[in-house]
């Protein structure tokens, strides 16, 4: 399946980052498209072509923004979710630096679709060169009379924050994110109420990703049936996938969904030096591993779910048969560790007692007795956190037990044995099954 390049199409362009650059190809089009039409209707439109959210849940956008109360007096929000910071993603920042004006102008048409005067960008605090480049798109945008008051003489009014995170994890989760940009500590709230009925300032807030933002000038620009055109029923439209592991060209392939992973690893180059793929992550560490036979699952929301992961954020992580599961696990659970809040017991502790665990295996200590012991605490720790970073933290040991079970018994032998050993593989199997 070939690449279809629609948000990357002009990275190429040296000024692509520039509203010189944007408006050189239909930039800012689709904002005059939208005011000409009511809220409702964009909202229809974003509905009928069936955009998922990008952030990782899949969550239809069109829907998301009906939930926003009409006519209640209240004031809306729109929050932009940029504080990518999820393992092996990397699609957002990128996005923001080579196109912040397909960020700016999803917002503005985000925020009249859900009858928003205040927009906030909330950007992931280690990247100041991100941004700078969204915060000069914001200003240029401002100066162009596209944002501030009564847009292109619509009457329509929009404030436009670009905000700085500080860097934790947990803020890219969406109630965390609204605390963190209220000033206080990011942690989770308690859902219900959900954003689109009570969320920044206790008001109507749609948060969308980057990513899902950028798609919504290219639809109203093409309409329905173009952007159906891609992808499947349930997952229409492209994706921009961002490979990284060891392929030979790590990047950015934006492709319809539905593309494999044998088709995306072909744009990549291959695996490296001519090797095999061992295991393969389709959407940041928080989703189950797959291997080479799932290699041509097609890359939707509903066919990577069949095969018992999920498409996540779109960026796969591949790794060759030189890499040792039991290493790359425990770097993920310590990543966990590191970034749970604190706020509730399963993950705060459950975490830690994980990791202890792992360090053995990697030290070579680890018992038969500790693989029940770790499969235990991750179903402590499924379903029973407060939100979905725990979900997340007790996802890669059980999967990885599911394919590689007897690297874990190998580490129960051998110190610092990152290899796979059959017959210590042969001695544990009934541990490990
Ligand atoms: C721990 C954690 C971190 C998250 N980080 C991000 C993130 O950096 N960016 C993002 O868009 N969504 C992130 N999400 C998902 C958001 O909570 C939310 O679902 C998403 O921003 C909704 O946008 P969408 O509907 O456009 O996908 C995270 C979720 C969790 C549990
Ligand atoms: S699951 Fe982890 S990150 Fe989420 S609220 Fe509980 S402690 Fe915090």
């Amino acid at each position: 399946m070939a690449l279809t390049p629609v948000i990357t199409a002009h990275w190429d362009e040296p000024d692509s980052h520039t509203m010189a650059g944007y408006k050189r190809h239909a930039g800012y089009t689709g904002l005059s498209a939208a005011l000409a039409k009511t809220p409702d209707e964009v909202i229809g439109i974003v509905k009928d072509s069936g955009l998922r959210g990008r952030g990782g849940a899949g969550f239809p956008t069109g829907l998301k923004w009906s939930f926003v109360p009409q006519g209640d007096g209240k004031p809306h929000y729109l929050v932009v979710n940029a504080d990518e910071s999820e393992p092996g993603a990397c699609k957002d920042i990128p996005i923001m630096l080579a196109n912040p004006h397909a960020l700016v102008e999803g917002v503005l048409i985000t925020a009249y679709a859900i009858r928003a005067s205040h927009a906030f960008i909330y950007i992931r605090g280690e990247v100041p060169h991100a941004i700078r480049r969204v915060m000069a798109a914001v200003r240029d945008a401002y100066a162009a009379g596209y944002a501030g008051k009564n847009v292109l003489g619509s009457g329509f009014d929009i404030e436009i924050v670009v905000h700085s995170g500080a860097g934790a994890y947990i803020c890219g989760e969406e109630t965390a994110l609204l605390d963190s940009l209220e000033g206080l500590r990011g942690q989770p709230r308690l859902k219900p109420p959900f954003p689109a009925t009570a969320g920044l300032y206790a008001a109507p807030t749609v948060i969308n990703n980057v990513e899902t933002i950028c798609n919504i000038p290219t639809i109203i620009n093409n309409g329905v049936d173009w952007f159906r055109s891609f992808g499947t029923e349930k997952s229409p439209g492209f994706k921009v996938f961002a490979v990284s592991g060891h392929v030979n060209r790590p990047g950015i392939y934006e492709a319809p969904l539905g593309i494999t992973m044998r088709e995306l690893l072909e744009h990549a180059g291959g695996v490296r030096e001519g090797r095999e793929v061992k295991f393969w992550l389709p959407g940041g560490s928080s989703v189950p591993m797959l291997t080479a036979e799932h290699l041509d699952t097609p890359l939707t929301y509903e066919d990577i779910a069949a095969a018992g992961s999920m498409l996540g954020t779109g960026t796969p992580m591949v790794f060759d048969e030189t890499t040792s599961v039991v290493r790359a696990v425990t770097g993920w659970l310590e990543f966990y560790k590191h970034e749970s809040c604190g706020k509730c017991t399963p993950c705060r502790e459950g975490t830690y007692w994980i990791v202890d665990v792992l360090k053995r295996f990697r030290a070579g200590k680890g018992t038969p007795e500790d693989l029940p012991k770790l499969e235990e605490i991750c179903a402590q720790i499924f379903g029973r956190s407060f939100c979905a970073l725990g979900d997340a933290a007790a996802t890669p040991f059980p999967a990885a037990m599911k394919y590689f079970a007897s690297e874990f018994a190998d580490g129960t032998r051998a110190a610092a044995n990152d290899l796979f050993d059959p017959v210590a593989a042969t001695i544990f199997s009934g541990v490990a099954s």
